[in-house]
């Protein structure tokens, strides 16, 4: 048996007014990833085709979609008339034909690839229709799913439903899969008799018994999963189930945390197997830890590459296109960012390393600044191997230091230093003799005076 296709039409067209804010509401984040992003990230580990629906206007939500799945096809929703008329959007889609279709919101980001895939297998049996129900703890405001023994007979939404229906408390998560032969003209007859005067997609479940076809409804059997947002308490609650899936994830993979509900991970981070991370610790996205790294209480990491060994902070920053190599040290309030720190160099104080190259082996002592910008451009700083920056230090990029050089302390080296060499920058101390009596027998005499 060949297996059965499948496309996934993704409503994206919500303009979120609930989460006041100026931004399209499936384009706020969790784990610094959008919503929509997670959504399209889930249906692409099914490996179905992808049609996104979006609102009018919403150029930003069509790239973002194209960004992370760039073989989806964007169809826009020109007004808002309901569910049904959303997926209607994509009919070029639904023309071209699938086995299975499944509808999923971008608004319900933490769905996982295994449910979508547990919504086909009704299908595959001749269902016409699937749909994912669950029992939140307060039903109020979803479709509520009327049941005949084990048969779906119909979803009815919170407006229409009469006292009866609105007890039920087996709802319609919004995930729902149709049969592809059918599709199409179960979703042409749906009519816009209803409250909101919007065309329902769940209406497709009568229509489908009235044809003769058969509704199932698959229980959720994690119901954060179909956690919806639409208002800003909601992404806080959707963030915090997401973090508690990547903490459980790395602990499993073998991440040491002392603390982990205080460290806060990006759905991309990589942590190596044997790998430490202390309380109170951020991983923006793009970053990837290697094992036997600690990174160190208070750190804050951005696009950043920590190789075996390393040890980071604690109060330490990396950001976009730090590459820490092997047993490389970043001490206490060092930031770091687009540069290389090789094998084994320290900076452990107090340090902006910035647009620079530090060799395998370098001490670059505490205070030391790359100074990488002038106002308009940003200029690049090398430093060799077996090099030592004194402490409080300037280099002012572009600028080399070669292997095995010397900085004297307190410099500003604004010219290359050969390897091997000594340049000191700074001015030449001068000390005299008794001075600070004679000022002070001066001073106190001026003071006594009447
Ligand atoms: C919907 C379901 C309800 C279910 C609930 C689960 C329908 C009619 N109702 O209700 O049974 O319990 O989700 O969260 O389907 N959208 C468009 N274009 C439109 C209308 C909606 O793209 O014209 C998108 C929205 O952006 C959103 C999704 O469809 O992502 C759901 O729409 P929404 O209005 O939030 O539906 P609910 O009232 O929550
Ligand atoms: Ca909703």
């Amino acid at each position: 048996m060949t297996a059965r296709t499948c496309l996934t039409v993704v409503l994206a067209a919500g303009e979120g007014t609930r989460m006041r804010s100026s931004r399209p509401k499936v384009l706020h984040a969790i784990a610094g990833r959008t919503l929509l992003a997670h959504v399209l990230d889930a249906v692409q580990k099914t490996g179905s085709r992808i049609a996104v629906v979006v609102g009018p206007n919403a150029e930003p939500v069509a790239a973002a979609a194209r960004a992370v799945a760039p073989d989806a096809e964007i169809f826009v929703q020109a007004e808002r008339r309901g569910t049904a008329h959303a997926v209607l959007a994509a009919r070029a889609a639904l023309e071209q034909g699938a086995d299975d279709i499944l509808v999923a919101f971008a608004d319900t980001p933490l769905i996982r690839p295994e449910t979508l895939a547990r919504l086909r297998a009704p299908l595959a049996e001749g269902a016409a229709v699937s749909v994912l129900g669950f029992r939140p703890a307060d039903p109020t405001g979803y479709g509520r799913l009327v049941t005949e023994g084990d048969t779906l007979v119909a979803i009815r939404e919170e407006k229409d439903a009469s006292p009866a229906e609105k007890a039920i408390g087996l709802c319609n998560a919004g995930l729902m899969g149709m049969s592809g032969a059918r599709a199409l003209a179960l979703l042409e007859k749906i009519g816009c008799d209803n409250a909101k005067g919007e065309f329902y997609l769940t209406d497709v479940v009568t229509l489908a018994r009235v044809a003769g076809a058969s509704a199932a409804v698959i229980e959720a059997e994690d119901h954060t999963e179909v956690l919806g947002v639409n208002t800003q308490a909601q992404l806080a609650e959707a963030e915090a189930v997401l973090q508690g899936r990547l903490r459980a994830a790395a602990l499993d993979a073998g991440v040491t945390m002392t603390a982990p509900g205080t460290v806060f991970f990006s759905a991309d981070t990589t942590i190596a197997p044997g790998a430490t991370v202390e309380p109170y610790v951020v991983f923006a996205p793009g970053v990837t830890v290697e094992a036997g790294a600690v990174i160190r209480a208070f750190s804050h990491l951005e696009g950043a590459h920590v190789g075996p060994n390393a040890t980071v902070g604690p109060f330490a920053r990396l950001r976009p296109g730090a590459e820490l190599g092997e047993a490389v040290h970043v001490g206490n309030f060092v930031e770091v960012k687009a540069s290389t720190v090789e094998a084994g160099a320290k900076v452990n104080h107090l340090t902006y390393i910035g647009n620079a190259r530090v060799g395998s082996r370098t001490n670059v002592g505490a205070g030391t600044i790359t100074c990488n910008y002038d106002g308009v451009k940003k200029y690049h700083t090398d430093i060799g191997a077996n090099a030592f920056i004194g402490s409080n230090s300037s280099l002012v990029a572009p600028v080399t230091i070669g292997d095995g050089a010397y900085v004297g302390s307190g410099s500003v080296i604004t010219e290359d230093v050969p390897p091997d060499g000594l340049a000191v920058g700074r001015g030449r101390q001068v000390v005299k003799d008794g001075w600070a009596a004679r000022w002070r027998e001066t001073a106190t005499a001026v003071k006594k005076k009447p």
